[in-house]
């Protein structure tokens, strides 16, 4: 496998993962993104000209998918709309970014006999309760809560009815919340983080017990190549490094190393149908790929993730003003 297709690379976890390959093995990538609000083609700087290169474009435009699959040997696919809270005020994009999408994608690898991995994510399992010992595991019925996760298990079924009906080399990761480096703003770890650089309270929705399985993005990266380089045709693999914390532990954790009173938040409106807890059991993973994640420490890897916001803020303050106002036009208050 020497020339890989990344699909949403200039987006949070795509970035990571060229990062990751580009440094880890000799294939050439290309990167194919619209480059909507969630795309930054500064997450891409200071890569190899020689081995990388950026299509801005649609996964949705079939054409240009065909020409593009036709010229690699591996399509890694992160392109997505992904954000909850975007989800609910508007889920269209969703759909098709999503399932059209993945459509495009599936049809032009079924066509070229191209090795597919699709990245996916918990949330397709809907919810546990807090007070449950059970995790997630590859058998785990499909239950997703919102239009976001309901889109990417729609995308997941297709990925599965390729394998079956048309015999696609495919493999599908699930992976639980990732953190770390080149993270939208609009989500949860990077919005605290910069909202106390600006002097703004970090903001919890409603109670604050909801749990999450944080793995750093790096984590996440080691695993997707490892499924790539020896994962099995047609098998689905979960990732996750074992990271359970509740939103107000973040939160705290967050202030305290940066310094302030570790009490100094909001409690703000919740999200409507806010999934309870997600965890994932990774012993398939750890037992047939004999992968292990690097970040074991919470607290070092949000202090990497804390330092890296701090020194690029050219990075990510274009974003700020408009992603809080957005969350206020969509009537997020103070309780
Ligand atoms: P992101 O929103 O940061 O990036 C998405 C990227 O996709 C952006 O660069 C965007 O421009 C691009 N994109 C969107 N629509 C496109 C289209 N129609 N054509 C081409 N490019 C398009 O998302 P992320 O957090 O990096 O998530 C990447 C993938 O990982 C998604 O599939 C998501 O479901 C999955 N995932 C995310 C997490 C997480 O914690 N963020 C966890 C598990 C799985
Ligand atoms: O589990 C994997 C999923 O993780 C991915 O599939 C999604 O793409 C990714 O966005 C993420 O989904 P979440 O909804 O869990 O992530 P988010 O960062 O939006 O929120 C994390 C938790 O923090 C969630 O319980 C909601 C809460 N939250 C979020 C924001 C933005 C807050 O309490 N305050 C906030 O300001």
């Amino acid at each position: 496998m020497q020339r890989i297709l990344v699909t949403g690379g200039a987006g949070f976890i795509g970035s990571n993962f060229v990062h990751y390959v580009m440094e880890h093995t000799d294939c050439a990538v290309t990167v194919l993104d619209k480059l909507t609000y969630a795309g930054n083609r500064g997450s891409l700087a200071g890569l190899d000209a020689g081995r990388f290169s950026l299509v801005v474009g649609d996964i949705c435009d079939a054409a240009l998918v065909d020409s593009l699959v036709a010229g690699v040997d591996a399509v890694v696919h992160y392109a997505a709309e992904s954000h909850n809270d975007n989800s609910l005020a508007d889920p269209s994009p969703f759909v098709q970014t999503n399932l059209v999408g993945t459509f495009t994608l599936l049809e032009a690898v079924r066509r070229h006999g191209t090795r597919f991995h699709h990245i996916s994510t918990d949330e397709v399992y809907g919810d546990l309760a807090l007070d449950e010992p059970e995790r997630f595991t590859e058998a785990t019925a499909y239950n997703p809560s919102s239009p976001y996760s309901a889109t990417k298990a729609g995308s997941d079924l297709l990925v599965r009815a390729w394998v079956r009906s048309f015999g696609i080399n495919a493999t599908i990761s699930n992976c639980s919340n990732n953190y770390g480096p080149y993270q939208h703003v609009e989500k949860f770890i990077p919005r605290q983080i910069t909202n106390v650089i600006d002097g703004i309270r970090p903001r919890l929705y409603g109670a604050g017990v909801n749990v999450r399985d944080w793995i750093h993005a790096e984590d996440h990266s080691s695993a997707v190549l490892a499924i790539l380089q020896r994962g099995a045709a047609g098998e689905t693999y979960l990732i996750g490094a074992d990271g359970e914390h509740n939103n107000q532990d973040v939160i705290q954790r967050i202030l305290t190393a940066m310094g302030q009173d570790p009490g100094a938040y909001d409690h703000v409106t919740d999200r409507p149908g806010h999934d309870l807890r997600y965890a994932i059991d990774p012993t398939r993973l750890r037992t047939e790929l004999g992968w292990a994640p690097a970040y074991a420490d919470f607290d070092a890897g949000l202090a990497a993730t804390i330092a890296w916001y701090r020194e690029h803020e050219a990075w990510w303050r274009p974003q700020k003003a408009a992603t809080e106002a957005g969350y206020a036009r969509r009537g997020e208050q103070v309780r």
